[in-house]
């Protein structure tokens, strides 16, 4: 197998094969201040003992630093622990139902379609043309906010990303500060703006999803205006980057595997398979956080009370003591437990509607371009960072 970052000669590409083959499972970076878990089984236990490891990091990151920062945590279902999580979900979950999910196969189709449409010549920049814009817009319109307003959530989003790209828990520095308190202001930004249209759908109701979470109800529980600000903005955020990276990643695993990507295009009932092993083999979710509530014992390293964990999904996803042959892109890997979507309480809410939206797009896309392949002329480019895997460009040709 080439190692992309042979292939591409990318520098940036080092930092996410960092402990692609990590001797132990489990080790301290005393620069990030981070438990690094890279083991699957041990990935796995974090992810189904909460009690232990709470996904309320918000605890253990130095108070200095939240300091004068609005608090986002109320409604933030990924930073939420039981019993509250549990009764957060479930509301959510009135809103967010398989179907509402289904009926948007449609628009989904017809998005893509217009979006390649406006593609012009023989070559397209995959993340530009097709994958940055489409789910945003789905998330968006599925919320019911101007998908014109797109160039806005990506500023808003990326800009968290990029704060979050080698930051240091245990000294950050005054720059690495800065940044996060920019990004932090920017996110607001983004509460403002989904605050305006939660109060208005309390008045107004429409047909949208930010009227259907105003509307939730179970037992007689309401979500209130700061837990559905919160829950859109993680919508927004955590809806539209991370599908972004599984189409341009699942492009990317099929034309560096051309073999593969020959018989996915000739037999379409395999592209659901080779989606999820593309999830497998670049996952876009980085890694988790988790903060640990006492002193416990994992991967033969004993980690301290009130420690910040991060579960490194993508690594974990390639364990040799795992999955057989893990640096091999192999669509047929059956069963293919992988661990992209997360684990346990705090499974990803949205998995159904990527997997929609990566399904649709990639059968459009053999569909219109039969040839499509990496544009020989131009490298891709890859987003590393503490959160967020995958490519932020990848020229085309077809
Ligand atoms: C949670 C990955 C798409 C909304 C998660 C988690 C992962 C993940 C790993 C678990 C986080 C944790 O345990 O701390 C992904 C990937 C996606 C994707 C790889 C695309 C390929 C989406 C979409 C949406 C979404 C499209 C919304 C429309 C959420 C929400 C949670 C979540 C709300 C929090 C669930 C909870 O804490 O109970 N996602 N996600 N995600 N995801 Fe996704």
């Amino acid at each position: 197998m080439t190692s992309i970052a042979d292939d591409w000669g990318v520098h940036e590409a080092q930092f996410w094969l960092r402990g692609q083959a990590p001797e132990a499972p489990v080790s301290y970076d005393p620069e990030a201040g981070i438990w690094c878990v890279y083991g699957y089984q041990e990935v796995q236990h974090v992810l189904a003992n909460p009690a232990t490891f709470s996904s309320n990091t918000q605890r253990v990151i130095p108070q200095e630093m939240l300091e004068g920062q609005e608090d986002f945590s109320e409604g933030n279902l990924i930073q939420m622990d039981a019993p509250e999580h549990k009764k957060l979900r479930g509301l959510i979950s009135h809103a967010f139902t398989p179907k509402v999910v289904a009926d948007l196969e449609p628009r989904i189709a017809e998005l893509t379609g217009e979006l390649l449409d406006a593609v012009d010549g023989h070559r397209m920049e995959l993340v530009e043309d097709l994958a940055y814009p489409l789910p945003v817009i789905v998330i968006a319109e599925l919320l019911g906010v101007p998908s014109s307003d797109r160039e806005k959530f990506r500023e808003w989003g990326s800009a968290l990303m990029e704060s979050t790209q080698e930051f240091s828990f245990a000294d950050p520095s005054e720059d690495q500060r800065q940044q996060l308190q920019e990004a932090m202001q920017k996110v607001s930004k983004l509460s403002d703006y989904l605050r305006e249209h939660v109060e208005d759908r309390r008045r107004n109701p429409r047909e949208d999803l930010i009227t259907k979470l105003v509307q939730a109800e179970v037992d007689g529980e309401h979500l209130s205006d700061d837990e559905a600000v919160n829950f859109s903005n993680v919508l927004l955020i955590a809806g539209h980057i991370t599908t972004t990276m599984l189409l341009g990643n699942s492009i990317l695993a099929l034309d560096t595997n051309p073999e593969w990507f020959a018989r996915v295009r000739a037999d379409r009932s395999m592209v659901p398979r080779a989606i999820e092993e593309a999830l497998r083999y670049y996952s876009p979710f980085a890694g988790t956080a988790r903060a640990t509530t006492a002193e416990t014992e994992l991967g033969g390293e004993r980690i301290p009370a009130d420690a910040l964990v991060v579960t490194f999904l993508g690594v974990a996803n390639r364990d040799p003591k795992y999955f057989t042959d893990p640096d091999i892109f192999d669509p047929t890997r059956d069963p293919n437990p992988h661990l992209a979507f997360g684990r346990g309480a705090h499974f990803c809410i949205g998995a159904p509607l990527a997997r929609l939206e990566g399904r649709v797009a990639l059968n459009i896309l053999l569909d219109r371009f039969p040839n499509l392949r990496r544009d020989p002329d131009r490298l891709p480019k890859f987003l590393p960072s503490l959160s967020m895997t995958g490519v932020k460009e990848l020229p085309l040709v077809f």
